[in-house]
């Protein structure tokens, strides 16, 4: 199947042009002014941008946590991705206690497999490396394509690893050409704040944020910026929320050091007055960490503006708020830890971003494909438009108006973290190599037609 888009507006991370694409083979083949090809089908993009897919690098479909499974598995979540514009991402296959991590990586092909509409990869999340998973395991994982490695300094007794384990992943790291992601948050301490939050009978969502102060983002994050630069391995922030945490982030990239952060869309828009909406509203913001003062909403956009924070990804992990959030109706400590999002990047990003003039059309594109690309081994593959690379497009209408919200989301959660705003800007159609998936507001593909991507080593380019 061979495709010409016509007359778009070529958007990426540097250029803005008018060309035509013509994609076959899976692949972009030429990029240019009034191709003479022929093809199988021609679409008019007049009018329209023609983006890079974008690339989500923090998501959890089908995973266990919190008491339950995270409501999206590969069918649902990528069929919501698809619907938001974007074609790859990078979910976490979390080891389990014991586990090698050949045993994991099992477990989570076997999720994807025969469900994919969109492209992926996996993280892995180390969470022991006493019991299951070796330094020797860990140190051959790039070679299967597993280019990163996530540890989690909070979630005490469920997930949170000791500094010695973190230190150990990132030495590794710094041999073996992956990228270390952090969970940001000093676990140890959050786990006394509650401790002493329930003590006192405090039990609804706001004690969530109330527990988990911005200081513990900033203490862990410098942590692991200054174990990283003694270890020698690069390092990726994953959802940054606030000063504290930004601060040390920037310092650490001005003085050259390898590291980057992210930020997710929610950070931008929620806050900690969420957590006290009335009716345990507040659970469907429950996240780690918490939303913060909104204060730190225009620190975020100047993170992202000036790359001191170099992605923004979604952290999708989205739970039913009627029967899922609820089993922590009586104690925040049981209410599942994550919301959807997978969906309403890219439109809310342009929207709020791009339309109301807090970043440009090019970083927008840097920010939720390019980068991503970059930093998790999938570039120049993916996350640009240019010959050579796979034909995962999005074709943008600019002017097309879109209200947010459970009934119209592909997600399978019960509720939308922005439920009722409306955007100028969105999704006409996606394509994953060439493949339509969504086109007029249908899903036109069936799950298999995307595939695991192998990523290459840390500052390595992938290329088939
Ligand atoms: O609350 C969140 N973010 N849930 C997903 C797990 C994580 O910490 O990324
Ligand atoms: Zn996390
Ligand atoms: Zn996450």
């Amino acid at each position: 199947m061979s495709i010409l888009i016509k007359g778009g507006r070529v958007v990426t991370a540097t250029d803005d042009y008018v060309a035509d694409v013509y994609v076959t083979d899976e692949q972009i083949d030429q990029v240019g002014r009034s191709l003479e090809v022929d093809a199988d089908r021609v679409i008019d993009a007049a009018g329209k941008y023609v983006l890079p897919g974008c690339i989500d690098p923090h998501t959890h479909l089908d995973m266990p946590f919190g008491g339950t499974v995270t409501i999206d598995d590969f069918e649902s979540g990528h069929a919501s991705a698809a619907f938001g514009g974007t074609t790859c991402h990078v979910d976490f296959c979390i080891q389990g206690k014991g586990q090698t991590f050949g045993e994991a990586l099992d477990t989570w092909h076997a999720k994807a497999n025969g469900k994919a509409l969109i492209d992926y990869g996996f993280h892995i999340a180390v969470t022991d490396l006493l019991a299951g998973g070796t330094l020797e395991e860990l140190a051959s994982l790039p070679e299967q394509g597993i280019t990163s490695y996530k540890l989690f300094m909070a979630y005490k007794n469920v997930l949170q690893v000791d500094d010695l384990t973190l230190f150990q992943a990132m030495q590794v790291a710094a041999g073996s050409g992956a990228l270390v992601m952090v969970h940001a948050e000093n676990g140890d301490a959050i786990d006394v704040l509650v401790r002493e939050a329930l003590g006192r009978g405090e039990t609804a969502p706001i004690h969530h944020a109330l527990t988990r102060p911005p200081e513990l983002e900033g203490e862990a994050t410098n942590r692991a910026i200054q174990l990283a630069r003694i270890a020698g391995s690069p390092l990726y922030v994953v959802h940054v929320t606030c000063k504290e945490a930004v601060e040390p982030i920037r310092r650490a990239r001005e003085l050259g050091w390898d590291v980057w952060g992210e930020t997710c869309t929610q950070y931008f828009f929620r806050s900690i007055d969420d957590l006290a909406r009335p009716g345990f509203d507040g659970a469907k913001y429950v996240y780690s960490p918490p939303a913060r003062d909104a204060s730190n909403h225009a620190v975020l956009w100047d993170a992202v503006r000036t790359d001191a924070l170099s992605a923004i990804s979604t952290d999708h992990c989205a739970f039913l708020w009627d029967g899922q959030k609820t089993l922590g109706k009586d104690d925040f400590t049981k209410i599942p830890n994550g919301a959807p999002g997978l969906e309403d990047r890219l439109v809310m990003i342009h929207h709020f971003g791009v339309n109301e003039g807090r970043i440009g059309l090019n970083r927008m594109v840097d920010l939720l494909a390019t980068q991503p690309a970059k930093l998790f081994g999938l570039y120049p593959r993916k996350g640009t438009i240019a010959p050579g690379a796979d034909g995962d497009i999005v074709i943008f209408d600019p002017a097309k108006e879109h209200t947010l919200g459970a009934a119209s989301h592909h997600s399978k959660a019960d509720y939308n973290l922005y439920e009722g705003m409306t955007v100028t800007g969105a999704p006409e159609l996606t394509m994953v190599r060439g493949n339509v998936i969504v086109e007029g507001g249908q899903l036109v593909a069936e799950p298999g037609v995307g595939q695991f991507v192998k990523r290459a080593r840390f500052g390595e380019a992938l290329s088939s």
